[in-house]
């Protein structure tokens, strides 16, 4: 059955309808922290990131290329490309694929003309491309001169005015496949620029792999991480994510077998990666997206470089033979899995491997002797059934066999409230997890955001002897699953704060936590609500960001006891220390201001050293034009006298207390 089914048979909930408990002006709770126990301790993995190619969040997100379908792969080989024919032109262009490139980049495109003005192509880039006043811009290309001499090529960035923004020359193009490059600097600001390529005079002249790229992409530590959006890792590496969670998602599946992610075609040299479809393409009737393909400029090598950078432990989500079940479900037989393990088994060699192993020896050729260190594995995205069951159980006897040490991790299917028989499917499955061991379990929700804050105690009651919990998406949700209604707003961030306060509290069962999905680009998105928005130029964190940002910049080692007195149950609160200090997180989901009195039993001295608030109004979200209206601001500073205070927690709001003790 398909998705949209599940989505329109969900109810939808508006935010007013969430905060419905009836709340007495200036409320009176009590949060007692037992400060002297030693807690249970808090993963270092506990607050991590989900990120898919969906929303544009690769190619035409995190992934800077400019130029869209550069190697002309896209199944209409001219998708993203038109010519720029003046009227006494006889110029043409055509796909040719006699003498390919290579043979996974087998198209190619020729340009001739033999009369008129100068003919030219022009790509449209991803949505246009963003091009800042100042900055530096590699062309490049692979082109051969089709015919005796040489030929010239001129090139041109054009902003939405069709103004040029600058401007560069390729000569002596000779005819062999060679690469040519120039340096341009941009004279403007524009998020959606074109690319113009000119013939420099009469002739032919076959090119491929064209792109434009900003000379400075994501660089931090000592290692550039080639070709990723700096303000993108950025604003990850600012969540300091206890872990990677690559490449998805549905999009590990494929719809169907022969377009799911194989992650051997995603490594090596970026030219000879063999384009395809992405998934999320055609995946939704409200947001077809006929141009969206996988270049895998941002491929394995490249996530496992990012989880290095941004200090996150990698967590590959691997294909076990299943194509998404919420489309073909096609499966490989058990019998001929062989191929599927060995990949993952092969995987494993290329992250941790020794560079004279053979896909050691791969990564060390590709710049990176060092082992990644991949401690844990995802086997499947979003399986259900007896025939995931089995599946997980051939991977697991051949990993396990050959690598003990790697932890692997489990589905539970989609979320029980959109698959089939969910809610039943999941007890099976969480049946079979009992006698099999996986060393972790994954469990997604999307749900509405009441069901947020009624299962902030959801782990509460979860058996501590079984797997540990890998709670990998969830998300608010204020329309559908996926639905163009959906609001990235403080409601739904709230929401997700109460039940991440629960994660913490049980932080002895459950090691790690995803939102997801992660990017969305604002004009060319298939799915909501998102963690983070951008367009070609700008990008902003949405409430429910800052919520995971409180969470994971404010960690602590271990989770101590913590009890509420809350007569109106609309405060959630959690206690961490970090080294000297108890870090104290609440979310006042009322409308009235919640005075409270905290007491840190055990405790002698107490100062206040920080603290930081989120609050506003349950709609009030983030945009490119106000983005930062939601975010944290420093709590008043506030005299702590010891270790019992009263305080007062803002209407709809998360406020993290950090106090020094002793
Ligand atoms: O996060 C978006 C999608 O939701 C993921 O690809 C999939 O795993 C889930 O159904």
């Amino acid at each position: 059955m398909k998705r949209m089914e599940f989505q329109n048979r969900l109810s939808r909930f508006t935010i007013t309808m969430l905060f419905t408990c009836a709340c007495t002006a200036f409320a009176q709770s009590t949060i007692t922290v037992s400060a002297d126990q030693p807690g249970k301790p808090v993963a270092k993995t506990m607050w991590g990131i989900f990120f898919e190619d969906i929303n544009f969040g690769a190619d035409g997100g995190l992934y800077a290329e400019l130029v869209k379908n550069r190697s002309f792969e896209f199944d209409e080989p001219m998708m993203g490309w038109s010519p720029i024919l003046s009227a006494d032109s006889d110029g043409k262009t055509d796909i040719v694929v006699k003498q390919p490139f290579n043979e996974n980049n087998p198209h190619c495109l020729r340009m001739s003309a033999s009369r008129g003005q100068p003919f030219g192509i022009e790509n449209e880039g991803f949505r246009g491309m963003g091009i800042r006043q100042g900055q530096s811009y590699w062309f490049s290309v692979y082109a051969r001169h089709i015919g005796p001499g040489a030929m010239s090529l001129k090139t041109k960035v054009v902003g939405a005015g069709a103004q040029s923004i600058m401007e560069g020359t390729i000569e002596n193009i000779s005819g062999d496949w060679k690469n040519y490059t120039c340096k341009m600097e941009a004279n403007a600001t524009d998020a959606k620029c074109k690319l113009n390529v000119f013939l420099g005079s009469f002739g032919s002249v076959d090119l491929d792999m064209v792109s434009l790229f900003p000379a400075e992409t994501a660089q931090m530590k000592d290692r550039p991480i080639p070709g990723l959006r700096s303000d993108l890792v950025t604003i990850l590496a600012d969540l300091k994510p206890g872990f990677l969670r690559f490449p998805g998602g549905c999009i590990v599946e494929g719809m169907t077998l022969s377009n799911r992610y194989e992650w051997k075609n995603t490594i090596g040299d970026i030219n000879e990666r063999k384009t395809i479809i992405n998934r999320w393409n055609k995946e939704f009737r409200h947001r077809l997206t006929p141009d969206y393909f996988q270049s895998y400029g941002l491929g394995f090598y490249e996530y496992f470089l990012l989880c290095e950078q941004i200090g996150a432990e990698p967590m590959p989500i691997i294909n076990c033979g299943m194509a998404c079940q919420f489309n073909t479900g096609q499966t490989v037989a058990v019998d001929k899995l062989a191929p599927f393990v060995q990949d993952t088994l092969d995987l494993i060699e290329f992250a941790n491997g020794s560079a004279d192993s053979q896909w050691g020896g791969v990564r060390a050729r590709m710049g990176h002797p060092e082992p990644f260190n991949m401690k844990m594995l995802g086997v499947g995205n979003e399986q259900w059934g007896p025939q995931y069951v089995e599946r997980y159980k051939v991977f697991a006897k051949a990993l396990k066999e050959k690598y003990p040490q790697i932890q692997l991790i489990a589905a539970t299917g989609s979320d029980p409230a959109i698959f089939p028989n969910g809610p039943n499917e999941v007890e099976y499955l969480w049946g079979e997890w009992r006698k099999l061991d996986p060393d972790i379990v994954d469990e997604h929700f999307y749900r509405p955001a009441d069901w947020f804050f009624k299962n902030s105690a959801r782990y509460d009651s979860y058996d501590r002897k079984g797997p540990k919990l890998f709670v990998g998406e969830y998300a608010a949700i204020s329309g559908s699953v996926g639905s163009p209604q959906n609001k990235n707003n403080l409601g739904c961030a709230l929401a997700e704060a109460a039940f991440m306060i629960g994660l913490e509290r049980n932080a002895d069962i459950v090691s790690m936590s995803s939102y997801a999905p992660l990017f969305a680009h604002v004009d060319a998105w298939q799915w909501t609500p998102d963690l983070i928005w951008f367009d070609n130029l700008n990008v902003f964190g949405t409430p429910n960001y800052y919520v995971q940002k409180l969470f994971s910049t404010n960690r602590g080692d271990s989770v101590l006891p913590t009890s509420i007195l809350d007569q109106d149950k609309t405060l959630y609160a959690s206690a961490v220390r970090a080294g000297k200090q108890i870090i104290l997180k609440v979310v006042n989901a009322s409308a009235e201001d919640v005075t409270t009195d905290i007491d840190l039993k055990g405790i002698q001295a107490v100062n206040y050293a920080g603290g930081l608030v989120l609050s506003g109004s349950p709609r009030d979200e983030n945009s490119l034009t106000e983005p930062t209206k939601v975010v944290p601001v420093k709590a008043e500073p506030y005299n702590v006298a010891g270790p019992k205070f009263t305080y007062l927690f803002k209407p709809y709001s998360m406020t993290v207390l950090q106090l020094e003790v002793e």
